[in-house]
């Protein structure tokens, strides 16, 4: 196991004017493996996951402002609405509190990603919220502090906050930065089922329990070392999800079925599911022929990061 370096945030040059904002990415959590535990007396259930980031997901716009604002736009702003139940929303004003801060931002949220899809669209959103505000806001409060803030607004946004791979345990606020993984095309569908993650949890009645797997992934250099890393793995809240929803058996079987697809599993609580490619030109073939298959299916043909991809940067 190896910790990476530490992120650097961007200075503001400085010529920065103040109308200068800030874009960020929010790229799609995805979770290589899911094992859970039993359930604590807080309901939250103990978890291990390998959880990477996809190329593909959310982008927020961060201009500076009086109050704090909020606009959705993207393909999936309608199921994404801009209240204050928004955990954009949720996160700056959490930041706005530690911080002391008066000032707000108006914020843009391109909604690329579906909602309640098991890819952490909105722990992405909210993540990407405390990275950028804590340039645009000039905090520089250190990676732990946002590690705090970010584990009370809900359980995958710690790691969403680091969107680098890591090992995730706890109810999912302890994250771990692994060794990089190699960049791995990949497919994800979803079968436009939203399914919320607690109806998912409280369907579950078989686990296959936490410390099942080996230690985070060290030494991983090609796809193959991380097939047989997942060897032995799951995805325990796939059985669940797909008694909610049959069509994510539909979805593996696509993808399953798909030349050069090596792995075919569930991420998170679902609908969406990732299929690991040997390659590419096999991804983006396997993608066009679900999509042509499955026109009402969400397909994209993606990457998964080999390290960090949601960096804060200035914009000019
Ligand atoms: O933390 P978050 O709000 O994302 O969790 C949503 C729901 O998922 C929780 O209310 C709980 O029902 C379930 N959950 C769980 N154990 C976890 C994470 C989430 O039971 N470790």
């Amino acid at each position: 196991m190896s910790t990476n370096t530490e992120r650097q945030d961007p200075q503001p040059p400085p010529d920065a004017a103040p109308t200068r904002g800030i874009s960020v990415c929010a790229p799609a959590k995805l979770n290589l493996f899911l094992h859970i535990g039993e359930k604590r007396p807080d309901r939250y259930h103990e978890l291990e996951s390998l959880v990477v980031f996809a190329e593909a997901g959310d982008r927020l716009e961060f201009a500076p402002a009086s109050e704090l604002i909020l606009k959705v736009m993207g393909p999936f702003r309608a199921q994404c609405p801009a209240s204050e139940k928004n955990l954009v929303l949720k996160a700056a004003r959490a930041l706005k509190e530690r911080g002391g801060k008066q000032e707000g931002a108006a914020i843009t949220l391109e909604k690329n990603l579906p909602v309640a899809a098991g890819l952490g669209g909105g722990s992405a959103d909210a993540a990407a919220t405390l990275r950028a505000l804590n340039v645009l806001w000039h905090l520089d409060r250190p990676e732990d502090e946002l590690l705090e803030i970010a584990a009370e607004l809900g359980s995958d946004v710690p790691a969403c906050l680091l969107s680098r791979p890591c090992w995730m345990a706890g109810r999912g606020e302890q994250v771990l930065k692994t060794a990089p993984l190699p960049q791995l095309a990949a497919v994800l569908v979803n079968p436009g089922v939203a399914v919320p993650t607690a109806e998912v949890f409280a369907t579950l009645n078989a686990r296959t329990g936490v410390g099942r797997m080996r230690p985070p992934p060290g030494n991983i250099q090609t796809l193959w070392d991380v097939v047989a890393y997942l060897d032995d793995a799951s995805n325990d809240l796939e059985a669940p999800a797909s008694q909610l929803h049959p069509v994510i058996d539909e979805v593996l079987d696509a993808l399953s079925n798909e030349p050069g697809c090596v792995v075919a599993q569930m991420s998170g609580s679902g609908a969406t599911c990732l299929g690991l490619f040997d390659g590419g030109y096999l991804a983006l073939g396997g993608a066009e022929r679900i999509a042509f298959e499955h026109p009402e299916w969400w397909v994209r043909a993606t990457h998964i990061a080999a390290a960090d991809i949601g960096e804060p940067h200035w914009m000019p």
